[in-house]
């Protein structure tokens, strides 16, 4: 069966089915070896990527930009003070501009609402860089990591420790629907949102997964095969980074919790990390750590988003 993702939108990974991801996943690890032999080919020649920037990025702004470079393309990179948007101009105005001069345009911002409207004015595909809500890149390349680490997805059990934050929401919704059990330890008050939950417990078990919560953090680790954790106050939330330290503070991932762990997990963070608050040094230094193949896989999944999504 041919799978054809021309024209789509990427803004949340509950809008892909399970073959779509692993043919996002699939092609992402094409142009990983292609990268490594002798350089993509060029099949975006003449396209152009716009990005717009609400908050910081290393990763997603670098990854996309270079990929679309790699591919043949070009980029414009766009920050609020430049277009205002919602202030300068009405953000569905930005989509409609933006579609007559680019072919593709990706957006990091806070409310997910944003993202969902441009993508709905825009006539080109639109790709979610980051929300409040969710991160699908990141998820993706999360999950072509561990299939890289372990060689399948299905059956395997990723806990998450930390906040229920947009990257456990997006790791939740992909790993469900590849067959990958997922346990959850949040602090109370900072769990997934409870229809994401469901949905991806309702997803899960249709492949034989489970999807569980605990506020014990060794629970969630206890024989996991990937453990995972991101920073405890995400961005915008700087003004509770110092609540957060104390309620975050038994949620850390170090070398005691991962002693639960299958001897063979290996430890993940979607990066930028806190050293010594959700990680140790020593885990993220350590020999279990896939944390900067994860980083890399940033740009080959970035690549295969691109390209299928362009036709
Ligand atoms: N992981 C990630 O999205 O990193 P950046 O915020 O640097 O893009
Ligand atoms: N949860 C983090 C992820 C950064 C890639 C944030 O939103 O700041």
């Amino acid at each position: 069966m041919s799978i054809s993702l021309k024209g789509r939108d990427l803004i949340t990974l509950a809008d892909f089915g399970t073959d779509e991801i692993l043919h996002l996943l699939n092609t992402a690890r094409e142009q990983k070896q292609l990268f490594h032999a002798h350089g993509p080919a060029q099949p975006l020649k003449g396209r152009t990527l716009a990005c717009i920037f609400q908050k910081p990025s290393l990763r997603t702004r670098v990854s996309l930009e270079v990929a679309m470079m790699q591919l043949g393309g070009s980029a414009v990179s766009l920050t609020e003070a430049e277009i205002g948007p919602g202030s300068r101009e009405p953000v569905r105005d930005i989509g409609r501009v933006l579609s007559r001069y680019v072919h593709v345009i990706a957006v990091r911002t806070f409310a997910h609402s944003m993202v969902e409207e441009i993508a709905r004015y825009a006539s080109v595909p639109v790709i979610n860089a980051l929300t409040d809500y969710s991160h699908p890149c990141q998820a993706l390349a999360d999950l072509l990591t561990i299939l890289e680490s372990k060689g399948r997805l299905e059956g395997l059990k990723l806990a998450y420790v930390g906040d229920g934050n947009n990257v456990a929401v997006s790791l939740l919704l992909g790993s469900s629907r590849v067959g990958m059990s997922m346990s959850l330890a949040c602090p109370e008050g900072y769990d997934v949102p409870d229809r994401v939950f469901e949905l991806a417990r309702k997803e899960a078990g249709k492949r034989g997964a489970s999807v569980e919560r605990t506020r014990d953090p060794h629970d969630a680790v206890s024989g996991a095969d990937v453990v995972y954790t991101d920073v405890w106050t995400s961005m915008g939330q700087e003004v509770e980074a110092e609540t957060r330290r104390d309620i975050f503070r038994p949620y850390q991932v170090n070398e005691e919790l991962l002693r639960g762990a299958d001897e063979h997990a290996v430890v993940m963070h979607c990066l930028p990390a806190h050293y010594g608050e959700e990680i140790t040094e020593e885990v993220v230094e350590g020999p279990r750590s896939v944390i900067f193949d994860q980083a890399e896989n940033r740009l080959h999944v970035q690549k295969a988003v691109m390209s299928l999504v362009m036709g």
